[in-house]
């Protein structure tokens, strides 16, 4: 993955894509299960991070953006959050409805979503909106109250993290979809979201780092787990799954440490902002 971000940059203009959003489940929902227990608990320093930031209480109103396998929306329901969720990958929401009983969570397309004006108090999204995604952002705007607030993750500067070894498997993509997967983490360059944000109304924007560190017990777990995301399911589709698994492995081994946990540390970008109150 090309994930060099050059600060001096100036924001790049951001078009949207046509979005074939059923194709998703395809990547993100081919191991699920794995993706739910492997992978996504390791996120939860990102979840709980940003509800805290938001000041999440009992009675808001709260979506969640590309919601996964739900985890994240559980743990807003921790404290004491209505919790609606909408994800493209019909087998992650299983899951998600499977951890949130009675929660209005849905399949559907972050480009439409399909509530009403000023539904949410809050918004949040992890790593869910991305630089090839912006119309996502007018659609948060138009679903949050006046006043209501938006907090997003998005991948910040990937190669300069200690935890870099664990995406590095999923640049075995094709040429063309490394070059997307690239375009798809550009909002974490400075300047960026900030702009992206500005452009559909937002204000009071800030910018912050979320704490993200990925733990595995051994290289097989790990290789397993990251097996289980959408990119890499594009990187299985060009080298095989014998290859990235054992390219994976070969990451791991090289951070092996005694009586310790591998641990992968990924710098990640918060921006929270505020809809304008009426
Ligand atoms: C990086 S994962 C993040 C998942 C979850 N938020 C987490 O923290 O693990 C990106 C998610 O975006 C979902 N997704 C991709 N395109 C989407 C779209 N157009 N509408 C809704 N969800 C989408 C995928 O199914 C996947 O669950």
């Amino acid at each position: 993955m090309n994930t060099h971000h050059d600060s001096a940059l100036a924001p790049p203009h951001y078009e949207a894509e046509p979005s074939d959003w059923t194709l998703v489940d395809q990547g993100w929902g081919h191991h699920a299960v794995d993706f739910a227990t492997l992978s996504e608990p390791g996120n939860c320093r990102e979840y709980v991070s940003m509800h805290h930031r938001l000041g999440i209480d009992a009675g808001d109103r709260v979506l969640d953006v590309a919601c996964g396998s739900g985890l994240a929306l559980e743990l807003a329901r921790v404290r004491g959050a209505e919790c609606s969720g909408i994800d493209a990958s019909p087998r992650l929401i299983a899951i998600a409805l499977d951890r949130n009983h009675g929660a209005d969570i849905r399949v559907g397309d972050m480009l439409a979503l399909p509530w009403r004006d000023s539904s949410f108090d809050i918004v949040t999204s992890f790593r869910g909106v991305w630089g090839t995604t912006p119309g996502a952002v007018g659609e948060i705007y138009r679903v949050l109250v006046p006043g209501g607030r938006v907090g997003i993750t998005v991948w910040g500067h990937i190669k300069q993290s200690s935890g870099a070894w664990a995406l590095r498997p999923l640049a075995m993509a094709a040429a063309q979809k490394v070059a997307n997967q690239a375009a798809m983490v550009s909002l974490g360059r400075q300047g960026a979201g900030e702009e992206l944000l500005a452009r559909y109304g937002f204000v009071d924007i800030e910018r912050t780092t979320i704490p993200c560190s990925w733990e595995f017990a051994d290289p097989l777990s790990f290789a397993r787990a990251i097996a289980s995301t959408g990119p890499a399911y594009e990187a299985i589709e060009h080298v095989g799954q014998d290859a990235f698994l054992d390219f994976a492995v070969e990451q791991a081994r090289a951070q092996l440490r005694v009586g310790l946990p591998l641990r992968a540390t990924i710098d990640v970008v918060g921006y929270i902002a505020n809809k304008p109150a009426a």
